[in-house]
């Protein structure tokens, strides 16, 4: 089974989640996607849902499929929210925000009654931070708050590169106008003293450490898709 089908596994296994009459929170990202594609099928063939995307390129395929859409304002309030992940741990602690999409990601899964992770097995990790982290940062005070980034790692014991995301044409800027400064720790062994840390960096939107957000995690494998909870 190659990644594609594990993500597709994931994503049928989340369908199950998803009754008729929801609303739903809508993910970004590749394995989000597998699950945009089931949803629209359930939906030609008559099933209710109203979705609220995490992202302009979530929205764009929803549209070209068919899912109905509302913005987080018309439903404030969501049942659930289907989204992937960078990294999964075993308390279901999460790095988002590879696709840059963390900051309406966090927001919509804060408005969502239960949020389910959908991953191909190579994101379940031992203990976060193998992958960079991304932190939404204001383009206003790019230097002070790189500084102030480092300093708070220094604090915890935390070294590495922070690296500004670049896209084709320069800085890559999120949907929110904010930039990315991917944080290549290591290994995070208190995900939620950094998280609070960062979160009182005033340049510093927000970041993609989710924790206490995901209900379950479902992590698809050669052999099929478990559920962690
Ligand atoms: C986007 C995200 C994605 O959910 C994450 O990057 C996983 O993406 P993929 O399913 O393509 O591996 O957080 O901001």
């Amino acid at each position: 089974m190659d990644a594609r089908e594990m993500k597709i596994k994931a994503a049928e296994a989340a369908l199950a989640h998803v009754e008729s009459g929801m609303r739903l929170g809508i993910g970004t990202g590749s394995t989000a996607e597998e699950f945009v594609r089931l949803l629209a099928e359930k939906v030609a063939g008559g099933f209710r849902v109203e979705g609220v995307p995490t992202s302009e390129r979530t929205a764009r395929l929803c549209v070209e499929l068919g899912v109905p859409l509302k913005s987080l304002d018309e439903l404030p309030a969501l049942d659930l929210t289907i989204d992937g992940a960078d990294e999964v741990d075993q308390a279901l602690r999460l790095i988002k925000g590879g696709g840059g999409a963390l900051l309406r990601e966090k927001i919509v899964a804060a408005a969502s009654e239960r949020m389910i992770v959908i991953a191909d097995e190579s994101k379940l990790v031992e203990t976060l931070g193998a992958f960079a982290l991304p932190i939404e940062v204001n383009p206003f005070g790019l230097v002070s708050t790189r500084i102030a980034i480092d300093k708070v790692a220094a604090r915890l014991g935390l070294s590495g590169e922070l690296t500004l995301r670049q896209s084709g044409d320069g800085e890559f800027t999120t949907d929110g106008g904010h930039h990315i400064i991917d944080a290549s720790f290591g290994r995070i062994p208190d995900a939620e003293a950094l998280s609070s840390e960062l979160n009182s960096i005033p340049g510093v939107v927000e970041h993609g450490l989710f924790i206490n957000m995901a209900a379950l995690a479902i992590i698809a494998g050669p052999a099929g898709a478990r559920t962690l909870q």
